[in-house]
Protein backbone atom coordinates (compact mmCIF):
# COMPACT_ATOMS: atom_id res chain seq x y z
CA UNK A 1 0.00 0.00 0.00
CA UNK A 2 1.47 3.35 -0.94
CA UNK A 3 1.04 6.95 0.83
CA UNK A 4 0.38 9.80 -0.31
CA UNK A 5 0.57 13.66 1.67
CA UNK A 6 -1.29 16.81 1.00
CA UNK A 7 -0.04 19.61 2.87
CA UNK A 8 -2.12 22.69 3.51
CA UNK A 9 -0.33 25.88 2.73
CA UNK A 10 -2.27 27.88 0.86
CA UNK A 11 -4.02 30.40 3.49
CA UNK A 12 -2.51 34.09 4.04
CA UNK A 13 -1.80 33.74 7.98
CA UNK A 14 -3.97 36.51 9.02
CA UNK A 15 -4.15 35.77 12.59
CA UNK A 16 -0.15 35.71 12.61
CA UNK A 17 0.19 39.13 10.98
CA UNK A 18 3.64 38.32 9.29
CA UNK A 19 4.11 40.03 5.66
CA UNK A 20 4.48 36.66 4.15
CA UNK A 21 2.18 33.48 3.82
CA UNK A 22 2.30 31.21 7.02
CA UNK A 23 3.65 28.59 5.41
CA UNK A 24 6.66 30.70 4.68
CA UNK A 25 7.37 32.29 7.38
CA UNK A 26 11.21 31.56 9.01
CA UNK A 27 11.99 29.98 12.24
CA UNK A 28 15.10 29.57 13.31
CA UNK A 29 15.96 30.07 9.45
CA UNK A 30 13.39 27.14 8.80
CA UNK A 31 10.22 27.94 7.12
CA UNK A 32 6.95 26.27 8.92
CA UNK A 33 6.48 24.53 5.18
CA UNK A 34 10.24 23.26 5.19
CA UNK A 35 9.89 21.89 8.59
CA UNK A 36 6.48 20.13 7.89
CA UNK A 37 8.12 18.06 5.01
CA UNK A 38 11.25 17.15 6.03
CA UNK A 39 9.49 15.26 8.86
CA UNK A 40 6.71 14.26 5.90
CA UNK A 41 9.67 12.69 3.71
CA UNK A 42 10.94 10.55 6.54
CA UNK A 43 7.75 8.55 5.76
CA UNK A 44 8.08 4.98 4.25
CA UNK A 45 6.64 4.21 1.17
CA UNK A 46 5.52 7.44 0.23
CA UNK A 47 4.35 8.27 -3.66
CA UNK A 48 4.43 11.67 -3.97
CA UNK A 49 3.24 14.88 -1.77
CA UNK A 50 0.76 17.74 -2.78
CA UNK A 51 1.50 21.27 -1.43
CA UNK A 52 -1.58 23.31 -2.11
CA UNK A 53 -0.33 27.31 -2.61
CA UNK A 54 -1.58 30.57 -2.61
CA UNK A 55 -3.08 30.88 -6.31
CA UNK A 56 -0.46 32.38 -8.53
CA UNK A 57 2.52 31.36 -5.75
CA UNK A 58 3.07 28.03 -6.70
CA UNK A 59 6.88 28.37 -8.53
CA UNK A 60 7.38 30.76 -5.29
CA UNK A 61 6.60 28.32 -2.85
CA UNK A 62 8.58 25.43 -5.60
CA UNK A 63 11.65 27.57 -5.50
CA UNK A 64 11.40 28.27 -1.73
CA UNK A 65 11.66 24.36 -0.76
CA UNK A 66 14.17 23.82 -3.29
CA UNK A 67 16.82 25.85 -1.75
CA UNK A 68 15.87 24.78 1.69
CA UNK A 69 15.97 20.95 0.59
CA UNK A 70 19.57 20.85 1.87
CA UNK A 71 19.21 21.78 5.15
CA UNK A 72 16.36 19.04 5.18
CA UNK A 73 19.04 16.09 5.70
CA UNK A 74 16.70 13.56 3.91
CA UNK A 75 16.71 12.36 0.63
CA UNK A 76 13.70 13.85 -1.92
CA UNK A 77 12.96 10.60 -2.93
CA UNK A 78 9.25 11.32 -4.56
CA UNK A 79 8.08 13.93 -6.69
CA UNK A 80 6.98 16.97 -5.32
CA UNK A 81 4.22 19.19 -6.54
CA UNK A 82 2.39 22.56 -5.52
CA UNK A 83 -0.91 23.31 -6.64
CA UNK A 84 -3.18 26.19 -6.22
CA UNK A 85 -5.44 26.12 -2.92
CA UNK A 86 -8.79 26.83 -3.01
CA UNK A 87 -11.15 29.99 -1.19
CA UNK A 88 -11.15 27.62 2.04
CA UNK A 89 -8.85 24.58 3.79
CA UNK A 90 -11.46 22.15 2.32
CA UNK A 91 -11.41 23.54 -1.11
CA UNK A 92 -7.26 23.50 -0.73
CA UNK A 93 -7.97 19.99 0.03
CA UNK A 94 -9.94 19.12 -2.63
CA UNK A 95 -7.52 20.66 -5.04
CA UNK A 96 -4.53 18.49 -3.80
CA UNK A 97 -6.58 15.21 -3.86
CA UNK A 98 -7.46 16.11 -7.32
CA UNK A 99 -3.41 15.88 -7.86
CA UNK A 100 -2.86 12.96 -5.98
CA UNK A 101 -5.34 11.16 -8.06
CA UNK A 102 -4.00 12.73 -11.62
CA UNK A 103 -0.54 11.45 -10.43
CA UNK A 104 -1.38 7.90 -9.87
CA UNK A 105 -3.34 8.02 -6.67
CA UNK A 106 -5.36 4.78 -6.65
CA UNK A 107 -8.55 4.54 -4.04
CA UNK A 108 -6.74 1.91 -1.74
CA UNK A 109 -3.73 3.75 -1.06
CA UNK A 110 -3.52 5.86 2.30
CA UNK A 111 -3.51 9.57 1.94
CA UNK A 112 -2.57 11.68 5.20
CA UNK A 113 -3.83 15.27 4.89
CA UNK A 114 -1.52 17.45 6.88
CA UNK A 115 -1.34 21.57 7.46
CA UNK A 116 2.39 23.38 6.95
CA UNK A 117 1.30 25.22 10.34
CA UNK A 118 1.51 22.18 12.04
CA UNK A 119 5.00 21.92 11.39
CA UNK A 120 6.65 19.98 13.84
CA UNK A 121 3.96 17.12 13.57
CA UNK A 122 6.73 14.19 13.89
CA UNK A 123 7.21 10.84 11.39
CA UNK A 124 6.23 8.49 14.33
CA UNK A 125 2.69 10.17 14.36
CA UNK A 126 2.16 9.43 10.53
CA UNK A 127 3.63 6.34 10.94
CA UNK A 128 0.93 5.29 13.81
CA UNK A 129 -1.86 6.98 11.50
CA UNK A 130 -0.66 4.73 7.96
CA UNK A 131 -0.48 1.80 10.43
CA UNK A 132 -4.69 2.42 11.71
CA UNK A 133 -5.90 2.79 7.93
CA UNK A 134 -3.20 -0.10 6.90
CA UNK A 135 -5.49 -2.19 10.26
CA UNK A 136 -8.33 -1.67 8.21
CA UNK A 137 -9.46 2.02 9.62
CA UNK A 138 -11.38 4.14 6.74
CA UNK A 139 -10.54 7.12 8.65
CA UNK A 140 -7.82 8.11 12.07
CA UNK A 141 -7.30 11.46 13.62
CA UNK A 142 -4.73 11.97 16.30
CA UNK A 143 -6.41 13.65 19.73
CA UNK A 144 -5.36 14.98 22.67
CA UNK A 145 -6.86 14.55 26.07
CA UNK A 146 -8.58 17.94 27.04
CA UNK A 147 -7.54 19.32 30.80
CA UNK A 148 -9.51 22.85 30.69
CA UNK A 149 -13.21 22.66 31.16
CA UNK A 150 -15.12 23.37 28.17
CA UNK A 151 -17.76 25.63 28.29
CA UNK A 152 -20.47 25.55 25.01
CA UNK A 153 -22.01 28.93 24.84
CA UNK A 154 -25.20 30.86 23.20
CA UNK A 155 -24.15 34.36 21.96
CA UNK A 156 -26.56 37.20 21.20
CA UNK A 157 -27.01 40.11 19.38
CA UNK A 158 -24.96 42.23 21.48
CA UNK A 159 -22.39 39.25 21.76
CA UNK A 160 -23.16 38.68 25.03
CA UNK A 161 -22.01 34.90 25.98
CA UNK A 162 -24.24 32.72 28.06
CA UNK A 163 -23.01 28.77 28.93
CA UNK A 164 -25.96 26.32 27.41
CA UNK A 165 -23.20 22.92 28.10
CA UNK A 166 -20.66 21.99 29.99
CA UNK A 167 -19.58 18.97 27.85
CA UNK A 168 -17.83 15.51 30.06
CA UNK A 169 -14.38 16.56 29.25
CA UNK A 170 -13.20 12.80 29.70
CA UNK A 171 -14.72 12.43 26.41
CA UNK A 172 -13.00 15.71 24.49
CA UNK A 173 -10.21 15.25 22.24
CA UNK A 174 -8.48 18.19 20.60
CA UNK A 175 -8.34 17.15 17.38
CA UNK A 176 -4.72 17.37 15.06
CA UNK A 177 -3.14 16.97 11.70
CA UNK A 178 -2.37 14.75 9.85
CA UNK A 179 -5.18 12.88 9.56
CA UNK A 180 -5.57 9.74 7.78
CA UNK A 181 -7.84 7.99 5.32
CA UNK A 182 -8.24 5.72 2.55
CA UNK A 183 -7.98 7.71 -0.86
CA UNK A 184 -11.22 6.44 -2.25
CA UNK A 185 -13.49 7.22 0.17
CA UNK A 186 -11.38 10.37 1.08
CA UNK A 187 -12.08 11.84 -2.68
CA UNK A 188 -16.21 11.00 -2.38
CA UNK A 189 -16.77 12.85 0.87
CA UNK A 190 -14.79 16.17 -0.64
CA UNK A 191 -16.77 15.62 -3.97
CA UNK A 192 -19.78 15.39 -2.05
CA UNK A 193 -19.53 18.33 0.34
CA UNK A 194 -17.38 20.54 -2.28
CA UNK A 195 -20.65 23.43 -2.16
CA UNK A 196 -19.60 23.93 1.22
CA UNK A 197 -15.59 24.75 0.63
CA UNK A 198 -16.34 27.97 -1.41
CA UNK A 199 -16.03 29.73 1.82
CA UNK A 200 -14.19 29.42 5.12
CA UNK A 201 -18.11 29.70 6.99
CA UNK A 202 -19.59 27.14 5.49
CA UNK A 203 -16.20 24.73 5.09
CA UNK A 204 -15.08 21.72 7.30
CA UNK A 205 -12.37 22.60 9.21
CA UNK A 206 -10.78 19.26 8.79
CA UNK A 207 -11.65 16.59 6.81
CA UNK A 208 -12.26 13.88 9.26
CA UNK A 209 -15.64 16.28 10.11
CA UNK A 210 -16.62 14.93 6.21
CA UNK A 211 -16.55 11.26 7.93
CA UNK A 212 -18.96 9.15 10.14
CA UNK A 213 -16.90 6.28 12.32
CA UNK A 214 -13.06 8.00 12.80
CA UNK A 215 -10.65 6.76 14.82
CA UNK A 216 -8.67 8.32 17.27
CA UNK A 217 -4.97 7.64 18.44
CA UNK A 218 -3.06 9.70 21.09
CA UNK A 219 -2.00 12.60 19.03
CA UNK A 220 1.17 14.69 19.72
CA UNK A 221 2.26 17.76 22.04
CA UNK A 222 4.81 18.69 18.87
CA UNK A 223 2.06 18.13 16.23
CA UNK A 224 0.44 22.23 18.12
CA UNK A 225 -0.97 24.49 15.25
CA UNK A 226 0.79 28.17 14.66
CA UNK A 227 -1.96 30.20 14.39
CA UNK A 228 -0.94 33.72 17.01
CA UNK A 229 2.56 35.30 17.45
CA UNK A 230 2.39 33.60 20.66
CA UNK A 231 2.45 29.92 18.94
CA UNK A 232 5.29 30.89 17.08
CA UNK A 233 7.24 31.60 19.74
CA UNK A 234 6.18 28.26 21.39
CA UNK A 235 7.35 26.97 17.80
CA UNK A 236 11.17 28.67 18.17
CA UNK A 237 11.46 26.73 21.98
CA UNK A 238 9.84 23.58 20.69
CA UNK A 239 11.94 23.19 17.57
CA UNK A 240 15.35 23.69 19.58
CA UNK A 241 14.72 21.27 22.51
CA UNK A 242 13.51 18.73 19.30
CA UNK A 243 17.07 19.79 17.36
CA UNK A 244 19.20 19.54 20.40
CA UNK A 245 17.15 17.53 23.12
CA UNK A 246 20.05 17.66 25.85
N1 LIG B 1 -5.17 26.65 4.24
C1 LIG B 1 -5.24 26.34 2.87
N2 LIG B 1 -6.14 26.98 2.07
C2 LIG B 1 -6.97 27.92 2.56
C3 LIG B 1 -6.93 28.25 3.93
C4 LIG B 1 -6.01 27.59 4.77
O1 LIG B 1 -4.46 25.50 2.40
N3 LIG B 1 -7.80 28.53 1.74
C5 LIG B 1 -4.19 25.98 5.10
C6 LIG B 1 -3.22 26.92 5.81
O2 LIG B 1 -2.14 27.27 4.94
C7 LIG B 1 -2.80 26.15 7.03
C8 LIG B 1 -4.02 25.24 7.30
O3 LIG B 1 -4.86 25.30 6.14
O4 LIG B 1 -1.66 25.33 6.79
C9 LIG B 1 -4.78 25.64 8.54
O5 LIG B 1 -5.36 26.92 8.36
P1 LIG B 1 -5.13 28.17 9.33
O6 LIG B 1 -4.34 27.79 10.51
O7 LIG B 1 -6.44 28.85 9.49
O8 LIG B 1 -4.11 29.07 8.43
P2 LIG B 1 -4.44 30.41 7.65
O9 LIG B 1 -5.77 30.31 6.97
O10 LIG B 1 -3.24 30.69 6.81
O11 LIG B 1 -4.48 31.47 8.84
P3 LIG B 1 -5.64 32.59 9.14
O12 LIG B 1 -6.93 31.83 9.26
O13 LIG B 1 -5.19 33.24 10.40
O14 LIG B 1 -5.62 33.52 7.96
MG1 LIG C 1 -7.57 30.08 8.16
Amino acid sequence: MSTWVVITAAGSGTRLGANAPKALVEVSGRTLLGLALERTLDLADLSGVVVTCPAGSEDMFANVVDKELPRMGVPRQVGLHFVAGGASRQASVKAGLDKVVSEGGEPADVVLIHDAARALAPTDLMDRLVEAVVEGALAVIPGLAVTDTIKQVAVDEHGVETVVATPDRRFLRVAQTPQAFLLGPLWDAHAAAADRGSTEETAATDDASLFEGVAVIPGSPLAFKVTTPEDLTNLTTALAQVSDPA
